[in-house]
């Protein structure tokens, strides 16, 4: 058991062995298709975290001119960076094409024009992949689906046509093909299943390999075991990507891609967090813990649920609204969480928090950023000292 004792908390605690697993199966079974993976940087930009990532051959989603960057800061080959977004600015075209990255995903008419005019000005020509909006349901928390009339994501299909012109009509556009998201946190392969068929229509429908597309980006979305994560610690990767192969009729040639993130990352990293206090309330009890919603959003923002357990008792069970200590009302981890009998002072610890927790921390209430930890055999490790271990061992090797 590893001795957390005199660790300053709340700090992020990954374990790479897991994420290193995680990663390698995702690219056996995607391999197995012949399928490309990038990875969704957003989800988790820890240096170490996206170092296993680019090590094992997996290229990488950016939705900033920062994160573009940054992944290639990172060493991230430029011809395996995708770049989304609805709200592109110049500058981050500019940086995009300047770092001649594989492709633009670009999601309306009128960002399709600004990125001719950007080229055109620098004389170069933008390879861009056209962002669909398909209009098929994710049963996932609304704020994170993607692919609905009422999202703002994508181009809406009456507006393909228009698009596709602009690109045919334009010595600085490379149109390469298409890309898709609906949504995130997705648990049952149906809605793919719906893509896909939605996807094969459209691509016959619109003709996209006349207009030269060669890419399908089906993005990602994957979703994680929230409730049991240490039952099931590695997504279903085999099944996902069976129903894409199953179930789309491409022409032959065309490169499918993803852009996973979540599914990754999710379950590699924890939270420890110490109870600063409890309190008796009118028929509640409360949990008061150093980490809150500016550690992790993901319950106040969509309601999400994490595991959470006592790690330093073993009593009888109680009941327990587990909240931070922001000044919010929304600052809550669970409500009604069952904890064996917990004091001030015993340290808890928030499962599923690799994707979304450390990448969305909050400066808010001038909290401090928590450190990054990192599990080796029985050890608690800094980023320097477990890359130290890493490079030794190879040394040995
Ligand atoms: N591709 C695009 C274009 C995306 O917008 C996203 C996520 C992904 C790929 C990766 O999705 P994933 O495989 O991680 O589901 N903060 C929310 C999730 C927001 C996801 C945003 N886009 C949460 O904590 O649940």
């Amino acid at each position: 058991m590893v001795d957390f004792t005199n660790i300053r908390t709340p700090f992020y605690l990954y374990d790479l062995n897991l994420l290193e697993k995680t990663v390698s199966y995702a690219m056996k079974e995607a391999a197995r298709h012949g399928f490309v993976i990038h990875y969704a940087i957003k989800a988790n930009s820890n240096p170490l975290v996206s170092g296993i990532i680019r090590d094992s051959g997996i290229g990488v989603d950016c939705v900033s001119g920062n994160e573009v960057i940054k992944s290639i800061e990172l060493g991230f080959p430029r011809k395996g960076v995708v770049f989304a977004g609805v709200g592109k600015t110049d500058e981050e075209i500019q940086v995009a094409l300047d770092e001649d990255i594989l492709c633009l995903n670009c999601e309306s008419v009128e960002e399709l024009r600004v990125i001719e005019e950007i080229a055109k000005n620098s004389g170069k020509v933008a390879r861009v992949a056209l962002r669909v909006n398909p209009s098929v349901e994710a049963p996932t928390h609304h704020y994170i689906a993607t692919g609905m009339d009422e999202n703002k994501f994508g181009i809406s299909l009456p507006y393909l046509q228009a698009a596709l012109d602009v690109c045919s009509g334009s010595e600085h556009l490379d149109f390469i093909g298409l890309h898709f998201h609906i949504g995130s946190q997705i648990t049952s392969l149906e809605p793919y299943r719906r893509l896909c068929e939605r996807v094969n229509q459209i691509w016959k429908e619109f003709n996209i390999s006349g207009y030269g597309g060669h890419i399908l980006n089906m993005g990602g979305g994957l979703g994680i075991d929230y409730n049991d994560p240490e039952m099931n610690p590695i997504p279903d990767f085999a099944s996902f990507f069976e129903v894409f192969s199953e179930t789309l009729t491409l022409p032959a040639g065309i490169e499918i891609h993803f852009e996973l993130g979540r599914s990754l990352v999710g379950q590699c990293g924890r939270i420890v967090t110490r109870v600063i206090y409890t309190k008796q309330g009118i028929g509640k009890k409360f949990v008061i813990t150093d980490a809150g919603m500016t550690e992790l959003m993901r319950p106040s923002l969509y309601q999400a649920v994490h595991k959470i357990s006592n790690i330093s008792s073993s009593g009888d069970p109680e009941t327990y609204d587990i909240v931070g200590p922001v000044c919010e009302s929304s600052d809550i981890f669970a409500k009604d969480a069952i904890l064996p009998v917990t004091n001030r002072g015993d340290l808890l610890q928030i499962l599923s928090c690799g994707a979304y927790a450390e990448s969305m921390t909050l400066n808010f209430n001038l909290r401090d950023k928590p450190a990054s930890l990192f599990m080796s055999e029985g050890n608690i490790l800094k980023a320097e000292e477990y890359e130290a271990i890493q490079s030794m061992q190879s040394a040995n090797l």
